[in-house]
């Protein structure tokens, strides 16, 4: 099949899309239902109308594009992915699934390919959790992970809830509408920067994705007492901080100590108050971050570090109020799919290999509800949630060209 990949066309559009940001350039922060995402949104609706395909938006701010093809009613086959970006983060994570998503079905519509199954990229609402500390928000729901309950108790730092936020954005209607009916999809599969080493260091151009790694993750408040810095003595003492402190530590060490090279443990978020040099921390917020691609090693490192959180509790004389974000299993990707991106690469003599993925996607939901699969493309020095992350536009291109291989195999698939 003769497709032909507008790389300039893609790579200026993310140009453009970089500048919907909150930070300057070179970093992106696009922070959910904020201007800058409704601006992003916008652009991508009005791109893959231009295109001529159907658009239609969920209550939640999932944005569907469709290229439909012989057969309108059976389950399509979805890619797709997320345009939020971290504070500080670059360009590449997350925009480049759902970009050079809409530019796979233009290519495919442009070569005359008609699609059996429909083809549908889809722009998730929220895979970072930056706004309400939740990640995947638009999936969970889709994929029924999440109930409406749990969305509800969501607030942002302003105390804001989701409801609030998706209205000031824009989006209305019947949340229940959010979760997709059953067999909507016959197959999905993400392309995602890498972000990681492995593709560059084994010099390889295309990773065909074989899991994705369980994440967990914990909010932790703290209240010891506060006072002042010079007035009170260190035995009388009932720091917030410390124990934070002392629980970082033992996160890393239990992480770096695990059985699982895999495992993971950060402290992405502390909050001290009242935050002044000369006052003792009273209250301390800390969130933290636990992920394995065994979810046996995973939940050994959690119940270590909560019974560590609860032995603090008595030595320090503090409370310890311990919330659980979210702690998801991992997800094993569908053989027809790694098999289809295969093909795709041996077709295109593109270089490749398998590996996991150690950062999570939607794609993580999306296996609850159908097959699922990723293609990665490679990330200079395997930098990611930074601005100086970082993908050519050959390899963009690359990928680009890869997913619509892919999606065009799987919608003719028996
Ligand atoms: C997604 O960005 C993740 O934190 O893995
Ligand atoms: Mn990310
Ligand atoms: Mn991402």
């Amino acid at each position: 099949m003769q497709i032909k990949i507008e790389a300039d066309q893609l790579w200026n559009e993310l140009d453009k899309l970089a500048t919907f940001s909150d930070t300057p350039a070179p970093s992106v922060t696009r922070i959910l239902f904020t201007d800058n995402d409704v601006k992003a949104r916008d652009y991508f609706k009005s791109l893959a109308r231009e295109a001529g395909f159907e658009v239609r938006e969920d209550p939640i701010g999932n944005i569907f594009v469709r290229f439909s093809g012989s057969e309108k009613n059976l389950p399509a086959v979805g890619t797709g992915s997320h345009c939020d970006a971290v504070p500080y983060a670059g360009r590449y994570d997350g925009t480049v699934g759902v970009f050079a998503g809409l530019e796979a079905l233009r290519a495919l519509k442009k070569s005359g390919f008609s699609p059996k199954r429909p083809l549908e990229v889809v722009f998730f609402t929220s895979e970072e959790p930056t706004r309400f500390g939740l990640g995947c928000i638009g999936s969970r729901l889709m994929s029924g992970a999440m109930d409406l309950n749990r969305l509800g108790q969501l607030r942002d730092k302003d105390g804001k809830s989701v409801d609030e936020a998706r209205k000031s954005a824009g989006y209305d209607g019947d949340l229940t509408q959010v979760k997709l009916p059953e067999k909507y999809y016959d197959y999905f599969v993400e392309l995602h920067i890498e972000q990681g080493p492995v593709l560059e260091r084994e010099k390889k151009q295309i990773g065909a994705v074989t899991a994705i790694a369980a994440p967990a993750s914990f909010r932790i408040q703290i209240t010891g007492e506060g006072g002042h810095a010079g007035g009170v003595l260190m035995p009388a003492r009932r720091d917030a901080l410390v124990p934070c402190a002392i629980l970082t530590q033992e996160l890393e060490r239990l992480a770096r100590e695990s059985s699982s090279p895999d495992s993971v443990g950060t402290v992405g978020v502390v909050k001290v108050h009242p935050g002044a040099i000369n006052s003792i921390p009273a209250n301390v917020t800390m969130e933290m971050d636990i992920r394995d691609t065994q979810l046996k090693t995973r939940d050994e490192i959690v119940e270590k570090i909560l019974a560590k959180a609860r032995q603090l509790e008595k030595e320090r004389n503090v409370k310890m109020e311990i919330e659980t974000i979210n702690s998801d299993p991992p997800a094993i990707s569908n053989e027809t799919i790694l098999g289809s991106i295969e093909a795709s690469c041996t077709e295109t003599s593109l270089s490749h290999m398998r590996l996991v993925s150690r950062a999570y996607h939607d794609s993580l939901f999306m296996a609850r509800i159908a097959p699922m699969g990723m293609i990665f493309i490679p990330s200079r020095g395997g930098v990611s949630h930074r601005a100086d992350e970082f993908s050519s536009k050959e390899e963009i291109a690359q990928g680009a060209e890869i997913l619509a291989r892919t999606m065009a195999r799987l919608s003719l698939q028996a």
